[in-house]
């Protein structure tokens, strides 16, 4: 019977075949290895020359990394052994060879990431690579799975589209038949149309930056999950995204056991992502950092960490602000000028709006971006023209300040940034299948 990896305790003693590739192989003399990988896990073969045949023991002699198999043998309980999930091997009596490979790429050596990078259709195979895309899968599995579960519904918003949302700076732009268009930075903009027929909704999809520089948080094309709700402010706009986030990170370390270990993800500190998670005000937010200035004694850091009110935040100035709490953070008001043409200003103080961030722990900063949205009709149109975009292009979208307008509020979370972080990996670029950065657009 073919079984996968992942069910294999409930065969123990039972002959069974499982179809995979070879990981890995070490033997000596009459014993041979294999750490066999079937996308399910990994499970560590044995063969012995006295219990195989000789041409079996040949082949097993022969294999070579990724070279792809079909492995008979019996399921043996054995604490010591190996693989993912550990602790199980197969007694192997039969091996058939449908290719033997010569010479995969990717060795146990280490390799420098370009190296990989170029490589990332076989690099996925690591198991590294294979427990942060499972990881990828769950956050994305369970953001659905709560959002569906609380009254979202899902609704599919344009990728190509003339409005730009978040800055003219990163725009794709497209020769439309002719005419410009972008390629999407964000599926908000429809959000907001289709709350008004559905009141809570979510996008979730590809969006687009030309962020034509290279850090550790950035891609050029990421995936981004978007809820939209009708009649909501601030405050219960962030209780949504603490429930949200509580819910996904739960999520992985209960179904990505596995896939946390192989990564030596410290699960105690995700274990603490639970609401509530703490607020503070970008004004709040500036104090702090100018007191953490003045306790540090390098002047490089200093340098750093300089920050004046105003100023938007860089990655120190998010990874000294995260390192204060033990939970994700919500900074809430930043100024509106460094802010999006769609946020409103707080009354008595347009200085400010009513926006937020949920920054995560461990400096792995800006996972969320949300805020409420101007519904009156003038505001947004001053603010359109102030922001310099062209007014032709937002009709449609100021028809919905015109037809039943209501204060909504939305966010927006992105899948590498929170992936990252709940892996525990440092560099954006291993949390997507195949990473677009200014410098790649292969494979
Ligand atoms: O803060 P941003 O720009 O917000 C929006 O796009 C809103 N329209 C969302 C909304 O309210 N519906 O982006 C949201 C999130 C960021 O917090 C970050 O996680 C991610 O998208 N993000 C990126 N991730 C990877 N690479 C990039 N270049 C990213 N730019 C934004
Ligand atoms: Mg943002």
């Amino acid at each position: 019977m073919i079984i996968q990896i992942n069910d294999i305790s409930a065969y123990i003693d039972k002959e069974i075949i499982v179809q995979g590739w070879i990981h890995n192989k070490t033997g000596k003399g009459k014993i041979n290895f294999i750490q066999l990988r079937d996308g399910t896990g990994i499970v560590q073969c044995v063969v012995f020359q006295n219990d195989v045949s000789n041409k079996v023991f040949d082949f097993a002699q022969q294999l070579t990394q990724e070279s792809s198999v079909l492995i008979t043998g019996v399921v043996r309980k054995d604490e010591r052994a190996p693989g993912i999930p550990g602790g199980f091997e197969i007694g192997v009596t039969n091996i058939q060879i449908l290719q033997s490979v010569n010479e995969y790429p990717i060795t146990p050596k280490n390799h420098g990431v370009d190296f990989l990078l170029d490589r990332r259709h076989l690099w996925i195979r690591a198991p590294r690579q294979w427990a942060i895309l499972r990881i990828r899968a769950c956050v994305m599995r369970s953001a659905r799975e709560w959002l569906d579960q609380n009254g979202f519904l899902e609704i599919s918003t344009p990728i190509i589209t003339p409005a730009a949302a978040e800055g003219t700076s990163t725009l794709f732009e497209l020769d439309y038949f002719g005419k410009t268009s972008y390629l999407s930075q964000t599926g908000q903009l429809y959000n907001e149309a289709n709350i008004m027929s559905f009141g809570k909704v979510y996008a979730f999809g590809p969006t687009f930056r030309a962020e034509k520089s290279k850090t550790r948080k950035h891609v050029t094309e990421f995936w981004m999950v978007e809820p939209e709700i009708a009649y909501c402010d601030l405050v219960q706009l962030l209780e949504i995204e603490e429930q949200f986030v509580s819910h996904i990170v739960q999520s992985c370390i209960n179904q990505c056991t596995n896939e946390l270990e192989i990564l030596k993800r410290d699960i105690n500190k995700l274990k603490r992502v639970v609401p509530p998670f703490p607020r503070i005000t970008y004004d709040d937010a500036i104090q702090k950092l100018i007191q953490i200035k003045t306790e540090k004694d390098d002047t490089d850091e200093k340098t750093l960490i300089d920050i004046e009110w105003g100023d938007d935040f860089g990655a120190p100035h998010e990874t000294a602000l995260t390192k204060l709490y033990d939970k994700p953070i919500f900074v809430t008001h930043y100024p509106t000028e460094v802010k999006a043409f769609y946020m409103p200003e707080v009354e008595n103080r347009p200085e400010v709006c009513y926006s937020a961030d949920l920054l995560a722990p461990e400096g792995y900063g800006e996972i969320i971006g949300g805020s409420e949205r101007i519904h009156d009709y003038d505001t947004l149109v001053n603010r359109i023209k102030d922001h310099n975009l062209p007014i032709e292009n937002y009709n449609w979208y100021l028809d919905l300040r015109k037809f039943g307008s209501i204060p909504h509020a939305g966010f927006g979370m992105g899948i590498e940034r929170t992936v990252s972080w709940i892996c525990g990996v440092d560099h954006i670029r291993e949390t997507s299948p195949y990473p677009r950065m200014i410098n790649r657009d292969t494979p």
